[in-house]
Parts: structure tokens; C-alpha cells; sequence
């Protein structure tokens, strides 16, 4: 992503890790490590692999 930028872009769009990483601002600001999304819960229909991955254990300890 910052290599995107770097190389002019305008604008980066995530997708897949943004479901796996509810605080993804934060965790690149940080250089937190990011959560690996797990595809096979993909399209579930329900909460399970859409809204229930964890925050950063950084900013559940503040
Ligand atoms: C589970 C899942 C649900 C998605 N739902 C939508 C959606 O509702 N609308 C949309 O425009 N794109 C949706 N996308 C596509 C993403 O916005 C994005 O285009 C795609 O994941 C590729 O970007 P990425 O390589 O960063 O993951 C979805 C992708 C996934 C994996």
C-alpha cells in the first residue's frame, strides 16, 4: 500500500484485509501485524468472518 503511494497513487481501495482487521488504520499506522483473513468464512451470510475478527491486542490493552 505505501508503495502504491509512494509511487504516486492517488488512492489505495482494501478489501479482504479490512474484514480481517477492523482497526487497519491504526495496525498500519503502528506497523502493527495484521490478521489473515479466512476466506472459506467468506460470504457466510452471517457475522462469522464479517464483524467478528478481534482489534489489535494493543489497543484492547489501552
Ligand atoms: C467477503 C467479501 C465481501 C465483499 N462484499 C463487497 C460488497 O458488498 N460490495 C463491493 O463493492 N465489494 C465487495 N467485495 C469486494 C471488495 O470490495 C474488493 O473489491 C475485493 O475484496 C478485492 O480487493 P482486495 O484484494 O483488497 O481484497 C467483497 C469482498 C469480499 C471478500
Amino acid at each position: 500500500m505505501l508503495a502504491a503511494l509512494n509511487r504516486g497513487a492517488d488512492l489505495v481501495s482494501v478489501g479482504r484485509v479490512f474484514i480481517a482487521n477492523p482497526d487497519l488504520v491504526e495496525r498500519l499506522e503502528h506497523d502493527w501485524p495484521l490478521a489473515i483473513p479466512e476466506e472459506s468464512s467468506f460470504y457466510g451470510g452471517g457475522a462469522a468472518g464479517y464483524t467478528d475478527y478481534p482489534a489489535s491486542r494493543h489497543l484492547i490493552a489501552k
